[in-house]
């Protein structure tokens, strides 16, 4: 059955016609019709452009000025995990700083809880995340760190989405403090031969505290070879290797990008890894926000996404992502909203999501708003009206 959502006041496709012979996802620009039109069939997005051209439909939806995005694209996120770290938080705004360490204390509760609490937190993040807006999204394992602990994250994370991430080199776990290269080994054989079938990413943090250059570049090589494809937690807390290294191993993305010299800056803008800002993080830290301009100056590929997690940034938002980015690095509402959708569909190798070009698959946000500027505009307040994933409405009336 098709369904036509008609008198759309501003419909977000980042599919400029100009641009048509782009590729699938089109250009790096965001594009929008007004007064618009989008119909849908089996699942995907059949037409789209002005209302006054749109073409008839089984069911008709009186979008009443509203504006449709593509559905946000969450392109990093740590869900899989037992507990909670409030307190850690209130310390923080109280001034203590953020420290990788806080991690382990996920780790311990993560490996003492049962599967079915740990399925029941997932599904209650994935729930508020698509109620919100999101319809892709990330899921990394990381508060295992055993063979049996990180099996079952993937595990799990693989019933929710297909974007799953085995992030078994996150920090090394207490018990391998006296020998992490020891860790790193497993990290590269069993756990690796336990988790890959579950996953389509492996990823590393790569930082002062966690995995230096050369054991990040082992953990991506051994991920390559069990058909892993890579992406990087760079440049957080400061400066170091993680961003030359996503580069070089081909990444997808670097995250974070938090602290980056000028080479880089070059390196990103002159690869197809794409620099995923996570200002969620940021905001949660006290840390200096990323320098997105930089990146965006530079002609780097720039994504947004939550880094939803207990520890360092436990917002499921993208809307507040969005908010961040265009009142915090100053990027425009179109490169925000941009970032959010097309930007996390590119980090994570989509071509059919982040945008609403012919054939994509419908996923759509509609605003309580006129226009997506209002994600911004309206920092904190509820503005999904309507989500379709796939062509299914799955949230609101
Ligand atoms: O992306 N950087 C490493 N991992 C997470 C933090 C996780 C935590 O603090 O529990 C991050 O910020
Ligand atoms: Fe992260």
């Amino acid at each position: 059955m098709s369904v036509l959502i008609t008198n759309v006041g501003e419909l977000v496709t980042n599919q400029p016609e100009a641009d048509a012979g782009a590729g699938p996802g089109g250009s790096r620009r965001f594009a929008a019709v007004r007064e618009a039109a989008l119909v849908i069939d089996e699942g995907r997005v059949a037409w789209t452009g002005p209302a006054s051209r749109a073409p008839a439909a089984d069911q008709v939806i009186d979008a009443g000025g509203r504006a449709v995005l593509p559905g946000f694209v969450d392109s990093h996120a740590h869900l899989v995990f037992a507990g909670e770290r409030g307190a850690e938080f209130a310390a923080r705004m109280a001034g203590q700083p953020y420290q990788a360490g806080g991690i382990r204390s996920t780790v311990a509760a993560t490996r003492d809880a049962s599967d079915d609490h740990l399925r029941a937190n997932l599904r209650k993040l994935a729930a508020e995340m698509l109620a919100q807006g999101t319809t892709t999204f990330e899921c990394k394992s990381g508060y295992g760190l055993t063979v049996r602990d990180e099996a079952r994250s993937v595990g799990l994370a693989a019933e929710v989405t297909p974007e799953v991430t085995y992030l078994g080199a996150h920090v090394v776990p207490p018990e391998f403090e006296p020998d992490p290269g020891g860790y790193v080994d497993l990290v590269c054989g069993a756990m690796l031969d336990a988790c890959a079938p579950h996953a389509k990413w492996v990823d590393v943090f790569c930082e002062r505290g966690a995995f230096g250059r050369d054991e990040a570049a082992a953990v991506l090589a051994a991920g390559a070879a069990a058909g892993l494809q890579s992406r990087v937690h760079a440049n957080q807390l400061g400066t170091g290797p993680g961003v030359q290294l996503a580069v070089q191993a081909g990444a997808a993305s670097a995250d974070h990008c938090t602290y980056l010299d000028d080479a880089d800056v070059d390196a990103l803008a002159s690869s197809a890894t794409v620099a995923t800002l996570l200002p969620g993080v940021e905001f949660s830290t006290r840390h200096p926000y990323p320098d997105a301009r930089r990146l965006l100056e530079a002609g780097a590929t720039v994504a947004l996404a939550t880094d939803c997690n207990p520890g360092s940034c436990f917002t499921s938002s993208m809307a507040f992502c969005i908010a961040l980015a265009v009142r915090e690095m100053h990027m425009t509402t179109q490169e925000a909203a941009w970032a959010a959708t097309a930007g996390g569909a590119r980090a994570l190798r989509r071509a059919d999501v982040g945008h609403l070009g012919a054939g994509a698959r419908a996923d759509l946000v509609m605003l309580d708003a006129p226009s997506h500027a209002y994600l911004a505009y309206r920092p904190g307040v509820p503005l999904v009206a309507a989500v379709w994933r796939a062509g299914e409405r799955v949230a609101g009336g």
